[in-house]
């Protein structure tokens, strides 16, 4: 990508040329040509073909949700979820009334995790989430849940599991900034049913399931050409409806199953990635686990810019002699920062400018330094954003969807069907660049013709009202 707005003459501080040269570099790691993303797309199928073969088989986990049954809309009752995946989580009551009546009622309270919860024990950490459910349950009104109802709840757990039925799995691994080493390798559902237990709590969990896969049964229950979906938010990841037949490890009876990918995890080693996401990786609390993850989702893109201007800080002066202190705090530039800022559209960057001051205590930027920094904006959302659509060709691709089954004289073949990837998430909700980059490669890949059939929709709520609706619509898939 060429460098359009900074001119070689512009005027910033310390050595511009040398600023210059660090944006041309990281613009060039960056950049993903389509023949770069389709190889990454084989590459992508080769791993989850590996994982789909056998349990650890690939570097790509296709977990097995154990949903083979996904909601259309008949569903009635009233259901209990709860959702943990980010530094909030939020409980529900969502009433449902079947065709007519859809989603007729849903209350929700959210609440922050405590950051000395997110590492610190499993005991503290299901506690505090089943005093949350506890407390919440009991402000039901009688004609919306009345007493002595048995209480059903969806659990939406968004990190990897390795389920053992729709009501029960082990944590593989934390993500996204949790590390509760004592939870790993145990039943999240006992621990919560043990912890809600001891909230005095008359509940039991229905169905386990990851933020994907709420959002996938969320825009089936009112598309049933939704297949995929894809999480873009503090983490990300993507689940898909697969046939069983082309699930080795799965030897059910069932005639698909919903497979979570967990794209976000290092499956490759041909990213683009730069020497500022090797440092990034090394930094976090999982080095040298979701490089994918750390490339593309709302968690880093923040802290990815960051870096590149503490390099232009350090090597370049950018910011005048002194490197600024709080460019090396981790917290200074958020992604919801780093938008605002991308999305400037004053004359003279003044919203960056701003940011720029109050985040990092730099007052009086040249508009050519403000430039610069759109510009690395613009390159690390474009990555992030061509390498989620690149992913989201892939799983077309797996499933025959991305229009390589072509008619006579190479045409799509009429009556292919509409595929709907349904898509949640602030980073995709609230970061209009990136969902545009988003689209256009996802078209750039797959022509016109084949995009066509191809919708990507923002879907929300998913990881809420989805889990309520998979535990209301049968989970029949046996345990293993
Ligand atoms: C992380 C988790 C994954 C989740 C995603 C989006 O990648 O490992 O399970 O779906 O974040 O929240």
């Amino acid at each position: 990508m060429a460098s359009t707005v900074v001119s070689k003459q512009a005027k910033g501080r310390g050595n511009w040329n040398k600023s210059l040269s660090i944006l041309k570099e990281f613009q060039s790691v960056c950049s993903t040509p389509a023949e770069s993303l389709w190889s990454l797309v084989d590459e992508m199928i080769a791993e989850m073909e590996a994982g789909l073969a056998k349990e650890g088989g690939g570097k790509m986990r296709m977990l097995l949700t154990f949903v083979d049954n996904l909601p259309n809309g008949n569903e009635t009752g009233i259901f209990y979820a709860l959702d943990l995946g980010g530094t909030n989580f939020r409980v529900l009551r969502v009433q449902l009334g079947g065709k007519e009546g859809g989603v007729m009622r849903k209350e929700s309270r959210e609440a922050a995790i405590p950051p000395e919860l997110m590492q610190g024990t499993n005991r503290e950490l299901f506690d505090y989430i089943a005093k949350e459910l506890a407390d919440f349950a009991c402000t039901s009104d009688e004609n919306f849940c009345p007493r002595g109802t048995r209480l059903q709840l969806g659990f939406t757990f968004s990190f990897p599991i390795h389920q053992t039925s729709i009501k029960s799995g082990n944590l593989i691994n934390w993500t996204k900034g949790f590390a509760v080493p004592d939870t790993v390798g145990k039943d999240v559902v006992k621990e919560l049913e043990a912890a809600i237990t001891r909230q005095g709590l008359e509940m039991r969990v229905s169905a386990l399931v990851n933020d994907t896969v709420g959002t996938l049964a969320r825009g089936h229950f009112v598309d049933e050409d939704v297949m995929i979906s894809v999480i873009l938010g503090t983490g990300t990841n993507a689940c898909y409806v697969e046939d069983a037949g082309a699930i080795p490890k799965w030897h059910g009876r069932s005639r698909f199953m919903v497979i979570n990918t967990e794209w976000g995890s290092s499956w490759s080693d041909n990213l683009p990635r730069a020497d500022v996401d090797e440092a990034l990786d090394a930094e976090s609390i999982n080095p040298g686990d979701q490089f994918f993850e750390k490339m593309v989702s709302g968690m880093y893109l923040g802290d990815i810019l960051r870096r590149v201007l503490l390099k232009m800080a350090t090597e370049a002066q950018l910011f005048g002699d002194e490197v600024p202190s709080k460019l090396l705090s981790p917290l200074s530039l958020t992604t919801p920062k780093m938008c605002a800022m991308h999305h400037d559209e004053t004359s003279d960057l003044h919203e960056v400018g701003r940011i720029l001051s109050e985040s990092i205590g730099v007052d009086d930027t040249s508009l050519e330094v403000r430039q610069l920094v759109v510009e690395v904006c613009e390159a690390v959302a474009m990555r992030a954003a061509r390498l989620a659509g690149a992913g989201i060709v892939g799983i077309l691709k797996k499933i025959g969807r991305d229009g390589s089954t072509s008619g006579e004289n190479g045409s799509v073949r009429s009556g292919a069907p509409r595929t709907v990837v349904a898509v949640d998430g602030g980073l995709y909700e609230k970061y209009p660049r990136f969902q545009e980059h988003l689209q256009k490669v996802v078209v750039e890949m797959l022509g016109e013709e084949t995009a066509q059939q191809v919708s990507i929709e923002l879907s929300q709520d998913g990881s809420g009202v989805g889990a309520a609706l998979i535990a209301a619509c049968c989970p029949s898939a046996p345990s293993v």
